[in-house]
């Protein structure tokens, strides 16, 4: 491996979205598209959604070690203790429109998060992962209240004896879910944790590399993941799937929108060009919840659809295609699909956070100017 070097010669060649382009080195995650794996600090992903816990994922990202019994038991204890919402922060999600996209809310509750914290400028490690801990934990509290709020429903106030994914159902819904579905729920949790330097990760380095703070670089991340292109894909295929009503009407439906020219929702990656290392296991994910609410209808659309792309395209699906009918079926929103992706991903974008901030160059392209030439103001 090169690195070279900041101020070396200039590179004049334009590498649009920079395909191709190795910018940083990492150590919290590998992607390799030509075997379809992806490991989080050299564990397997499809391991860690089988053996680990949302809480131990989020825990090897940030020390870089899974945690042992005692370490795991305090960490848990500390994210358990720090889902509460003060009321300045609940009143404020209450305040914003209801037309507004939830997303909307969760920027804007990172934002306020930074600016009630007194050491929002302090950037060591320590002190950026006890933020980053006080995001995830208080997270799952503001998208349920604003998922709640819009169905005209009071908050449910987080319990400190349940599991992460756990507190979040019951937040949602007010009943305890099946073992099953909790698990399920919480293997798209960790798959959705960490994927190298996709956009809204890279988005998080950039304002670290300026020397800001962690909740700007959160919020930066936020907004880069709304897009469809992005984390916002997650509900553009359940928009799609819903439009579409009946299995028997996707090839059509398909081949209508290729006709067009127009892209298809939770189909292709920039990395991966072999398939997703991702979509097995969320689609072993989709099919236990499928069979816990009967909801194979979902399960043939995904077929019908992913037989008919690959005939026509041989473009295989993303993690957002599985995981868009798994949370519909989970009895989520469609809007509050990618604010589940940002209480998942918070982990992976702090853990880059973090090790942009130790190793820290300012990350400042060049641009190729295609505009008029210099010229004079004619007086
Ligand atoms: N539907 C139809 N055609 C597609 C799709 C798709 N979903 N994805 C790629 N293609 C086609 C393009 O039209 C293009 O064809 P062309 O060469 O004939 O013009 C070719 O495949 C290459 O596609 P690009 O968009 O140039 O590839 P890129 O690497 O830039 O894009 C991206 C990757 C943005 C993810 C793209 O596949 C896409 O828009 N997918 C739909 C959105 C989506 O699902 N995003 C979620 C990403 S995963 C995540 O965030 C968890």
């Amino acid at each position: 491996m090169t690195t070279a070097s900041h101020r070396g010669a200039v590179d004049t060649a334009v590498h649009k979205g920079l395909a191709g382009v190795v910018v940083d080195t990492t150590a919290v995650s590998k992607v390799v598209p030509e075997t379809n794996s992806l490991t989080y600090r050299g564990y397997a992903v499809q391991d860690l959604a089988e053996h680990c816990g949302f809480e131990e994922v989020a825990y090897l990202l940030w020390y870089g070690e899974l945690p042992d019994h005692a370490q795991l038991e305090r960490f848990c204890q500390r994210e358990r203790a720090a889902r509460r919402a003060n009321r300045s922060l609940l009143s404020l999600v209450t305040r914003m429109p209801d037309t507004c996209h939830p997303m909307d809310v969760v920027r804007t509750a990172i934002s306020y998060l930074g600016a009630e914290d007194p050491a929002e400028d302090d950037n060591s490690p320590d002190a950026n992962r006890a933020k980053a801990l006080r995001m995830m934990a208080v997270l799952p509290t503001i998208v349920a209240a604003d998922h709640r709020r819009r169905h005209g429903q009071d908050p449910i106030a987080p319990h400190s004896h349940l599991g992460f994914a756990e507190n979040f159902l019951n937040m949602c819904f007010g009943t305890i879910a099946p073992r099953k579905l909790v698990k399920a729920f919480e293997v798209s949790l960790i798959l959705y944790a960490e994927h190298s330097f996709n956009a809204s990760t890279f988005a998080a380095r950039v304002v670290t590399s300026t020397r800001s703070d962690i909740y700007s670089a959160v919020t930066a991340a936020v907004g880069a993941l709304k897009g469809p292109l992005h984390g916002g894909a997650n509900e553009a295929v359940m928009r799609d799937m819903l439009e579409i009503g009946d299995p028997a009407l996707a090839e059509r439906w398909l081949l209508e929108k290729l006709a067009k020219k127009e892209k298809v929702m939770g189909f292709g990656h920039r990395v991966y060009k072999n398939g997703d290392s991702r979509v097995p296991t969320m689609k072993q994910a989709l099919l236990d919840i499928a069979s816990a609410t009967n909801g194979f209808k979902w399960v043939r659309m995904y077929e019908a659809l992913e037989g008919a792309m690959a005939a026509a395209t041989g473009i295989e699906p993303n993690l957002d295609f599985p995981t868009g009918p798994a949370y519909h079926l989970l009895g989520f929103d469609t809007e509050i699909f990618t604010p589940i992706f940002v209480m998942s991903r918070i982990t992976g974008w702090a853990a880059h956070i973090i090790e942009q901030s130790e190793s820290n160059a300012l990350i400042r392209p060049l641009s190729a100017y295609t505009g008029v030439p210099q010229r004079s103001i004619v007086a």
